[in-house]
């Protein structure tokens, strides 16, 4: 019998006792032997629980009984749960997690003791819930070059947009939607304002490049902008509006960012509706791959935990490629400024033909367009860098831009 606890008993953390329960036969069979949840740690009490009795306030007790040898971590959040997971390693027990903001913020430093302390460190549920992009990533992927990263990694942000475009819902009674499935996290500007996906597309860029980036160096912009018109010129442009975390591999270096971008049909990422998530990770020797599933909710992210877990369990973990993250260092994350995009732009005017004038001297090629609301011109403009674009809607030379979206290349 393997025991485990779980840190945390919400939405994740009781689903992982749930997927244990529905699963006992399948894990008997793959690993011949059983998973007992020994302890949960929570402030709360679940009276209602048939796991009342299992749960714990004080952490030193999951610490310090030698039977526990793996620890799944369900809290979220950096502290407690970093000091958490550090105790467990030292007492020699693995951890598997879906914590992304602490698999971003101290992945590096948590790696290096798990390795020093001779147990593991999993985390296929921190990015894409119950999609099986990192464990691919990295071992089935590991001996390509993987050099650009596109994602929808928000199932929130992406329900909410879905609901604009097809259900023709305001942003706020789509956001309460997807809050009330248990999609959003409890505050949602993690989700709306990128943060989630920021933390979701450092994880892949370390994956792919061994180098975690720190948050500071990653771009990432809010989709609470996004208005109905926004919907509207995508879908008469041929595009779909999304929120998008990039990876771009350089040559001495890489450069990640989140942003709204307007996708265009001919690209799958433009199709990924609801909470679904979809990841292309486009790869020098076998070209795009990508991945699409269900990025949030109970089941599938706890079902892709007791996947970790399992993976312990069998030593499949332990012949896994091992993961050395490092810091990056000096110039390696190329700045945002520094990037070309062809852009959505939609200006407020009174005389269009002025408006197409400056444009074009301004920003060169530019396509018009059709059928804009009245008192706006729109365009989708060449490729531009961001330093320049910015400058050009600062200075004021375009007039007045109520929407600026970034086209997927
Ligand atoms: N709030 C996150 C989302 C949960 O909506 O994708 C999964 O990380």
């Amino acid at each position: 019998m393997t025991n485990i606890a779980i840190l945390g008993f919400g939405v994740v953390g009781s689903g992982i006792a749930r997927v244990i329960e529905t699963n006992e036969a399948e894990i008997r069979r793959l690993t011949s032997d059983t998973i007992n949840v020994k302890y949960i740690l929570d402030k709360r009490e679940f009276p209602e629980s048939p796991y009342k009795d299992r749960v714990v306030k004080d952490i030193s007790v999951i610490i310090s009984d030698p039977e526990v040898s793996i620890v799944c971590e369900a809290m979220g959040g950096v502290h407690p749960a970093y000091e958490f997971t550090m105790a467990a390693f030292m007492a020699g027990k693995s951890v598997i997690t879906s914590n992304k903001e602490l698999v971003a913020n101290c992945g590096v430093e948590l790696m290096h003791a798990a390795r020093k302390h001779g147990v593991i460190y999993l985390f296929e549920a921190s990015v894409g819930g119950g999609i099986p992009e990192i464990r691919s990533m990295r071992t089935s992927l590991a001996m390509d070059r993987m050099e650009k990263i596109d994602g929808i990694m928000n199932g929130t942000t992406n329900y909410i947009l879905t609901r604009m475009k097809n259900g023709g819902v305001s942003f706020e009674e789509a956001l309460k939607e997807a809050q009330s499935l248990g999609y959003a996290e409890a505050n949602p500007s993690a989700d709306v304002d990128g943060i989630d996906a920021q933390r979701k597309i450092m994880i892949l860029s370390a994956i792919a490049t061994n180098k975690l980036a720190e948050e500071a160096q990653v771009y990432a912009e809010t989709m609470t902008k996004i208005s109905s018109m926004d919907v509207d010129a995508a879908s008469r442009s041929g595009h779909s509006v999304k929120l998008v975390g990039s990876f771009r591999k350089l040559e001495d270096g890489m450069t990640l960012y989140v942003c709204p971008r307007f996708v265009p049909l001919s690209d799958p990422l433009a199709h990924i509706e609801d909470v679904f998530n979809g990841i292309k990770v486009t790869c020098a020797m076998t070209g795009d791959v990508m991945y699409y599933g269900r990025g949030a909710g109970s089941y599938p992210t706890a079902a892709a935990m007791v996947s970790d877990i399992t993976a312990i369990m069998t030593g499949c973990a332990k012949g896994e490629l091992i993961m050395r993250w490092r810091h990056t260092e000096g110039e390696y994350v190329v700045p945002f400024e520094e990037n070309s995009f062809s852009y959505y732009v939609r200006i407020k005017t009174d005389s269009v033909s002025d408006t197409d004038e400056k444009i074009h001297l301004v920003l060169g090629d530019a396509k018009k367009l059709e059928g804009a609301p009245l008192g706006y011109a729109e365009y989708i403009t060449a490729e531009i860098c961001e330093k320049d674009m910015r400058s050009a809607v600062d200075g004021g030379t375009l007039g007045e831009v109520e929407s600026l979206i970034r086209v997927l290349d």
